[in-house]
Formats: structure tokens, sequence, C-alpha cells
């Protein structure tokens, strides 16, 4: 008989194929009672496929599934889910770092561009005929520039080597200084932000990091600095950075990711300081086919006794 998998949001069709040859899953995105699935089919659920854009996977979920196992997040992140009480019920957990690395690096500076080299507004500069009236205004440039980098992880590394091959000086923050990174060290994040033309979140989000960006770190910024984030939204004060951006006190912003996703404040929209991007850092048909993939061979790890692939240890 095959395993039951509660999946809170598809795989591509390659890997939901897959998915669902081997296991019986529960499609609950298209329920139209997803309470009442949950209720006549509790006991069967072996494993959650979860994605942060799925939703949670509250302690009140867990507590209804009495024979769920594992839990296969479908991201690097996974602050959707209430770890603690997966641990404290013994559910494995298995998330997909490493092959989403390069392209969540990636939104991050061409965000770092966008910002700077007024990349959309040039766009829209030929299309409405403007450039036959004139040039348009000069941009910022990138060499020569500071990027203060929050969370020297795996994502982190990437965007600074990224930034260097432009030119960029590196410089960062994370709760402790890391062995065998010569970037200079900022205890202080306020310190960073007072040095840093760029400021680049690239930490993980949840309790630990919530509403760390308030308006005294973008008033350290500064007028000619630049918020990127492509982290988490919970990390910026949102209403913070409402203020700073409609007062300048920073000289914009590059979001791919936001407090209440996918509701950006309409305020954003008439700024023309802000690029705003749909929290698209792993939203390659490339990376999403290959974290589909390592979701699978998790699974199957799990259900076949095997050591996983890419477990989430928790620290207790
Ligand atoms: C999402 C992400 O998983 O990896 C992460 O932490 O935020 C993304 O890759 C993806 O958008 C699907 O929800």
């Amino acid at each position: 008989m095959k395993r039951t998998i509660l999946a809170l949001q598809a795989l591509l069709p390659c890997e939901m194929k897959q998915l669902e040859e081997e296991y019986d899953v529960i499609r609950l995105w298209e329920a139209h009672d997803p309470e009442n699935i949950l209720k006549t089919r509790a006991r069967d659920v072996q494993a959650i496929l979860s994605t942060y854009n799925g939703g949670g996977v509250s302690e009140r979920l867990m507590e209804a599934l009495p024979n769920l196992e594992i839990i296969a997040q479908f991201g690097v992140g996974y602050d959707n889910i209430d770890v603690r009480a997966a641990q404290m019920r013994g559910v494995t957990l298995t998330n997909t770092p490493d092959i989403l690395t390069d392209d969540t690096a990636d939104v991050a500076l061409y965000l770092i561009l966008n910002v700077a080299r007024r990349v959309v507004e040039a766009d829209m500069f030929v299309r409405v005929g403007r450039w036959r009236s004139g040039a348009m205004p000069l941009s910022t440039s990138l060499s020569g520039k500071t990027v203060g980098i929050v969370g020297m992880g795996r994502i982190g590394s990437a965007i600074a080597k990224r930034a260097e091959a432009f030119n960029m000086n590196v410089v960062y923050h994370s709760r402790s200084k890391k062995d065998g990174i010569s970037y200079q060290y900022y205890e202080s994040l306020e310190d960073m932000a007072c040095d840093s033309d760029f400021l680049v979140l690239a930490c993980a989000g949840g309790k630990s990091t919530e509403n760390l960006i308030t308006y005294k770190i973008l008033e350290a910024l500064g007028a000619k600095g630049y918020l990127i984030n492509i982290a988490r939204g919970s990390i910026v004060n949102e209403e913070d950075l409402l203020i700073a951006l409609r007062n300048q006190t920073i000289a914009g912003a590059g979001l791919d990711v936001f407090a209440n996703e996918p509701y950006v404040p309409e305020e954003m929209f008439k700024m023309d300081n802000v690029v705003l991007s749909p929290h698209t850092g792993s939203a390659t048909l490339e990376t999403r086919s290959k974290m589909g993939q390592l979701v699978l061979d998790n699974l199957h790890a799990h259900f076949a006794g095997q050591e996983l692939l890419t477990p989430v240890r928790i620290a207790s």
C-alpha cells in the first residue's frame, strides 16, 4: 500500500508525477474543505510536503496527524514550521539547501544593479519615448562601494563572491565572527549599516531575526544607502521601511520578500526608489526541479530507513 503524503503545495509537474507514482498524495491546496480532509485522512498521513509559500506547519496541524513521521520542506528556510513542536514529537525535518544558493545570490545582485543603475526606470524611459527628448538622469556606480551583508552563510558568501567580482568592498555582520572568512566583521549591525552603501539581508527568518531592521538601522544606512532583502520580509520592520523610503532617509530598496506575501504595501507601487520582485530567489526551472528531486530523495531515504540527504538538525 502506498504511503500518504499531505502536500501543502505542488512540485513542478515532473517531480509531482514521481511523487504521485510513489505515494498517495493529498493535494491540500486544491481541497474545497481542507479541515474536513484533515479530519478524515489524519491517521493516514505519514509525511508533509511543505513550502514557505504553502503556509505554516503549526503545532496544531502536527497534533492532528498522529502518524506523522517527516516534514520535507521544499526550500532552505523553514521558519513556516514549528520546529520545536516537530522536535518534541520526534518528527524528522529535511530542507533543500545548497542547490538554490547561486540563484538566490543572483537575485541579490540583480536587485543591487537594478536599484543603483535604475534598470527598471531605464527600460521604461525607452519604452515611453522619453529618450527622444533627452538623456536619462545619471545613476549610481557599484564599483568601489561597500556591501554590508547580514548573515554570512551559504547565500551570504555567494553574494559576497559576486559583489567582489563587481569590485565592491564586502563586510558582514552575523551573530558571531566566522572562522576562515577574511571580510571585515562588524559586531554591531548599526555600525555596519553606517559604513555600507548596500545593506543586504541574507540571514534566516524566524523569531531570532524578526524586526532586526528598524528605522534606527535605516537611518544609519543613510540617504545614499540602499536596502536589499532576499531573505525574509519578517526581518524588516515594514512600517519603518515605508517611512524611510517616503522621507528619503535611505536612497532606495530592492525587495524580493515581504512581511505578508503575496501582499505588498501599495504605497510601494508608487515609489520610484524601490524595485519589487515576487519572492523569486529559487524560482528558476532548473533550481525548482532540483529542489523537488531533493524532496523526493529525502522522502525516499526516510521511508527506506536510509540516511537522509539534507536533514535539518535542530539544536536542543
Ligand atoms: C521558497 C525560499 O521555498 O528556500 C527558501 O527558503 O524562500 C524559497 O525557495 C519557494 O519560494 C517556495 O515556497
